[in-house]
């Protein structure tokens, strides 16, 4: 029986509750599909940080490397300063790791999920591929004078060939997999000089997809296209700092932050598969997060496993639920977080025939 060896970091906030779901629906799946996990939990994260002051000792990073996967619930919290928890642990990860595509489908499940008028799953079906480690986050900011009435604060935004054609041939290779095979390049060439690196290596790497149809939009156009006509998009791929922010209105598109899940991809190494969503603080402990995102991550990282009946199977466990409204949402308080993971375990097993837990 093939086994898969998992790093978990269930983190801070709602992290713990909603991973603690979003691994017994992959028990169950594990259980009803034939394939086994080992894990190894690690505490990392903004608590971990206020007792100890350890953010992510290398040694336990070292490890990551030679995981199949890592599962990251959510961190962040208002006591630990801006960006050290982020930066050393998620941001590292993605460094580090090379995780360079960042992968973000939208996708409406339920008409009723949607706060757009009048649209249908049909309408909201698309991925967002998020290049990953370059763009403004790459770590290249400074401050001179800080603090000083001369204070000047700089960040720049890296655009490497390499980096932006891995991304660009990503999604073209994804596009090209799917029905519509349509490739929207979103970026701010116009106002951003630097993206032409993006125009020029899009339109290059094109000429190698005749089959797949190109398109492009500016990414302020980008966002306002995709509440007035989402169905206009298949697969867009964006530098870094567009795609966290269109992921998010992409995220409210399709539900809210509560169901949106994403892959952190090198293909053919280590991934990281984590919920959209951060950390809740004040929803923490309470048991009424929606750990749906998170269930969904996990069934991501299935697929990247090579899992894909399992993988398919939690997402249509998911849809099957919503629709018949067994799941009323996927709101916070809308079901306990637990009750959630009761249902897709349920529905998992039942689907397939499987008698509930041993
Ligand atoms: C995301 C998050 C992160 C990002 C933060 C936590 C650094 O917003 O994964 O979208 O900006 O990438
Ligand atoms: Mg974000």
């Amino acid at each position: 029986m093939t086994e898969h060896d998992i790093a978990v970091i269930a983190g801070d906030g709602i992290g713990p509750e909603v991973t603690r779901e979003a691994l017994r629906v992959l028990d169950a799946a594990a259980d009803v599909y034939g394939f086994r996990t080992r894990r190894t939990s690690y505490p990392f994260g903004s608590e971990h940080y206020l007792e100890t002051q350890e953010i992510f000792p290398d040694a336990a990073f070292g490890e990551l490397r030679h995981k199949d996967a890592i599962f990251l619930g959510a961190i962040g919290d208002p006591r630990v300063p801006v960006g050290l928890i982020e930066y050393g642990i998620i941001a590292r990860m993605r460094f580090e790791l090379d995780l360079y595509i960042n992968l973000r489908p939208i996708k409406l499940y339920d008409a009723s999920l949607c706060p757009l008028k009048g649209k249908e799953p049909a309408d909201v079906d698309m991925v967002i591929v998020r290049e990953n480690t370059e763009d403004a986050y790459c770590g290249a900011h400074g401050f001179a004078h800080k603090g000083q009435p001369l204070e000047v604060a700089t960040q720049t935004m890296i655009y490497t060939r390499a980096g932006v054609e891995r991304a660009v041939r990503f999604a073209f290779e994804l596009a090209r997999e799917r029905k519509r095979k349509h490739l929207t390049l979103i970026d701010k060439a116009n106002a951003v000089r630097a993206q032409d690196i993006w125009t020029r290596t899009f339109a290059e790497v094109a000429l190698e997809y005749p089959d797949v149809e190109t398109d492009h939009a500016y990414i302020d156009a980008a966002c306002m296209w995709m509440v007035k006509n989402p169905e206009w998009f298949d697969v867009a791929v964006t530098p870094n700092l567009f795609g966290d922010i269109i992921t998010d209105l992409g995220a409210m598109i399709q539900g809210g932050m509560g169901i949106a899940a994403s892959g952190n991809l090198h293909p053919g190494q280590v991934s990281l598969f984590e919920p959209i969503h951060g950390s809740a603080p004040k929803h923490a402990g309470k048991n009424q997060a929606s750990p749906v995102a998170a269930i969904l991550a996990a069934g991501m990282m299935l697929d990247q496993l090579g899992e894909k009946a399992a993988a398919a199977a939690i997402e249509a466990a998911v849809i099957e639920l919503l629709r018949s409204r067994r799941l009323k949402g996927v709101g916070t308080g809308m079901h306990a977080t637990s009750e959630v993971g009761d249902l897709v375990t349920a529905e998992l097993r039942a689907a397939r025939g499987v008698p509930s837990a041993r």
